[in-house]
């Protein structure tokens, strides 16, 4: 099992640093690289102490929405008496997405430390790590680095000594994309059908089993430890020295048409252009890159043109019309039919609705249809504006954003390349979908 990209010299290594070192799987391997050293000194701390720490690092939620981590951890209520809990969100079923996988391969002890000294800033004794069901790899990792913690008495009753009980466990899913929403993630883990649940009330006041629950991601929580190591200044410093709102490193997972792609840790705030031309080596074969999704295949898809001269942030994506999301990058070059990837990624959608909304049920479904009628050879030229429109009625009228989410690269597609839509149906062209493997 070996990690094939070796890390550019722009890189900021934090999260990445020994991917592709066997050795800091272990538990005594990751001390000696001065792992479980934050725990020990969090578990000596105020857990509202900790929760300061993370605030003002400015650590933002790295799930694909950004909320701020610290003022999240905040909303938990300290000594109300009921059972706190922490889940890690490890589903990572974002199209285009494959950072969580290789923090849990390669450091699955960064990842129980993280959520150990999560649970105990947020007054929790118990944090579930929630794995997509098709992860057989990182669940088994992850398995035998939680017994070796426990075993080590890291974890558990007693936790390092300090008399306080965190305690890890890891839940497999069945391998359903929905289950990665918050609410889904919780249904599915007590047992229930994995359908997301209507808000208010929010976890952190009626989560999971009731109780007040924080969601984190797989990435938010391994950042922990190196925060509470080397300062919050240290992580703020890494930033545009004019946007103090995104801060830190980003892993961001590279796919498509392009010549290296991978897992690339780079400080926000890094050229977007540079990042994709340089570290990733563009498009293969002499192409030029025509499209890029920068945040997972929910965000905007954008033009080249558009990607070159952005900014590798939350707000330098917003800047060039899309959003960072996951920062799972899906690159697209000049030889694809914008079309047939759009339509791909709709069935995707389709496939993964859990049905419980109409507007979701039936506009995924649909959407599918005429695109890959299109596609096809046999689109009609009412076509796009009844896309436009299903895209309309799928936008913010759900109880989750899956919905949106297919509306979305649907949206910004006809925006960007109408005229590719135009030609298949004007020229009856026909570019076969292939099919998703369910
Ligand atoms: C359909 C859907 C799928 C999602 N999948 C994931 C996922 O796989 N991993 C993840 O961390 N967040 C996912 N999210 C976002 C979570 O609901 C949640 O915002 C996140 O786990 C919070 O963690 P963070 O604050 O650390 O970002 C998904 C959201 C939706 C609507």
């Amino acid at each position: 099992m070996g990690y094939p990209h070796k890390p550019h010299p722009r890189e900021t290594q934090v999260l990445s640093t020994h991917f592709g070192t066997a050795d800091a799987r272990t538990a005594e391997g990751w001390k000696q690289r001065g792992g479980y050293k934050a725990l020990q000194n969090a578990l000596g701390m105020d857990p509202l102490a900790i929760q300061q720490v993370v605030k003002d690092s400015g650590l933002r939620g790295r799930g694909g929405a950004g909320f701020p981590t610290g003022l999240k951890w905040s909303f938990m209520k300290q000594g109300d008496g009921k059972p706190h809990y922490l889940c890690c969100n490890a589903d990572e079923s974002e199209p285009g997405t494959f950072k969580d996988r290789e923090i849990m391969r390669w450091t699955p002890h960064a990842l129980i430390e993280g959520c150990a000294i999560g649970a105990y800033a947020i007054g929790a004794e118990t944090a579930y790590i929630y794995i997509r069901g098709e992860f057989t790899e990182p669940l088994d990792v992850m398995e035998r680095a939680v017994a070796e913690a426990r075993a080590a008495g890291i974890i558990g009753k007693n936790a390092m000594g300090s008399g306080k009980t965190v305690d890890v466990w890891v839940h497999k899913g069945a391998g359903a994309y929905i289950c990665g929403e918050e609410t889904a993630l919780m249904n599915s883990l007590e047992g229930k059908r994995g359908n997301p649940r209507i808000k208010p009330p929010f976890p952190a006041v009626a989560g999971l089993f009731g109780m007040p629950t924080t969601i984190n991601n797989v990435e938010t929580l391994t950042a922990v430890p190196h925060i509470l190591n080397n300062g919050a200044d240290w992580y703020k410093k890494m930033s545009r020295p004019d946007n103090p709102k995104s801060t830190g490193t980003k892993l961001w997972s590279v796919c498509g048409n392009i010549t290296r792609p991978g897992n690339y840790e780079v400080e926000m705030g890094f050229p977007f252009g540079e990042f994709l031309q340089d570290l990733c080596g563009g498009a293969p074969n002499g192409r030029k890159i025509k499209a890029v999704i920068p945040g997972g295949s929910s965000v905007p898809i954008i033009t080249w043109e558009e990607a070159e001269s952005a900014v590798m942030d939350y707000e330098g994506m917003v800047a060039a019309g899309t959003m960072l999301g996951s920062a799972g990058c899906i690159v697209i070059d000049e030889a694809q039919s914008m079309p047939r990837q759009i339509a791909r990624l709709a069935r995707f959608y389709a496939h993964e609705s859990c049905a419980q909304c109409t507007q979701c049920r039936e506009g995924t479904a649909w959407t599918t249809k005429i695109l890959e009628r299109i596609c096809a050879g046999d689109g009609t030229a009412e076509d796009l504006d009844t896309l436009l429109s299903i895209a309309d009625n799928m936008t913010g009228k759900t109880i989750c954003v899956l919905s949106d989410s297919c509306a979305t690269p649907v949206v910004s597609g006809l925006q960007r390349w109408r005229h590719e839509f135009e030609a298949l149906i004007t020229r009856k062209t026909v570019h076969a979908v292939p099919a998703v493997v369910a």
